[in-house]
């Protein structure tokens, strides 16, 4: 038998997480680390702002927002979800409808004395805010398009309550759009659902242009956080050979968690609620659980 002290020393050069990740395969193809449960937080912010974003529409940008800031919250963080789609899924999905609300984030675009703290709800979730989205949002697009500084309304807008939140989660509208390009300029990461399908990885080389040329002209601290392989089917040969070819061109930015095609997401938002409190104990809500370790484990999330 080895004592603790024995296994702490390990073989020279060798730490823990290698000898962790030599034994199991993931999903990615990757031999699979362990992802500890961080250490909780002595005292909260500034956030760091991450994007979710793919001009694509249903690949998961929504559903991972909503799962990853629950997971988030879990594990102590304190979260700020930004709805940044017209359509307001986000919203909805979190049980918090923005119809009849007075200030939401469009308000915060357009009214540069409208007050970001006013905007933002609770949600059912301990340490869990939104800051809801209307259809107004999509009159945004175009009413902006003459104002001074126009990319930097939404960093503008969430400037005040950084302090707040130890993470910012902006799940973006399906376009490149100014709404999309705010969220990069205000974020210091992007997160890039992609769903497991043939063609997933059509549009992406457009999205990392649009990436380059925020770094390049309006953000360069912006990084990409990770990319996720969403709607993953373990029986199908296409999503192993999907997940490898986005391996193949994104190396490690690729997540090593993998999130499964289940019907659990769908019936979850259709309960407003997110999978891991709506099906605690499913694979569904571990996976998000250890996506938020592997977020943290990576740095990109406190
Ligand atoms: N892993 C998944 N398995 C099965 N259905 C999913 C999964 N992730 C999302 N969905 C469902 O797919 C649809 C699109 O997902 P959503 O998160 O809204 O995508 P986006 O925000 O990129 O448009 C929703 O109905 C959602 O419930
Ligand atoms: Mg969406």
């Amino acid at each position: 038998m080895t004592s603790d002290a024995d296994d702490d020393r390990g073989a020279p050069g060798q730490t823990s997480l290698d000898v962790a990740t030599s034994e199991v395969t993931g999903p990615t193809g990757r031999p699979l680390p362990h992802f500890p449960e961080p250490a909780p937080l002595a005292s909260h912010g500034p956030a760091r702002v991450i994007a979710l974003c793919n001009q694509k529409g249903g690949v998961g940008k929504t559903t991972t927002t909503i799962n990853l800031g629950a997971a988030l919250a879990e594990l102590g963080r304190k979260v700020l979800l930004v709805d940044f789609d017209p359509q307001g899924a986000l919203s909805a999905g979190v049980g918090v409808p923005a119809h009849d609300l007075e200030t939401t984030v469009y308000t915060l675009l357009v009214d540069r004395h409208a007050s970001t703290r006013d905007a933002i709800r609770p949600t059912r979730i301990k340490g869990m805010d939104v800051l809801p989205a209307t259809i107004d949002l999509s009159a945004a697009e175009v009413q902006l398009v003459a104002e001074v500084a126009r990319e930097n309304l939404l960093a503008r807008a969430l400037r005040p309550v950084l302090d707040d939140y130890d993470v910012v989660l902006v799940d973006c509208q399906p376009s490149l759009g100014l709404l999309t390009v705010n969220a990069l300029t205000a974020a210091h990461g992007v997160v890039v659902p992609l769903e497991c399908e043939y063609f997933a990885l059509r549009g992406v080389a457009l999205l990392v242009e649009t990436i380059e040329k925020v770094q390049d002209r309006l953000n360069p601290r912006l990084e990409v956080d990770g990319i996720l392989a969403t709607m993953y089917d373990s029986r199908t040969l296409h999503s192993r050979e999907v997940v490898a070819r986005v391996v193949e061109a994104f190396g490690d930015d690729v997540f090593h968690t993998v999130i499964a095609r289940t019907v659990k997401f769908p019936d979850a938002s259709a309960a407003a609620e997110p999978v891991t409190t709506y099906a605690s104990g499913h694979p569904a809500a571990a996976s998000y659980r250890q996506l938020a370790r592997e977020l943290v484990a990576r740095g990109a999330a406190a």
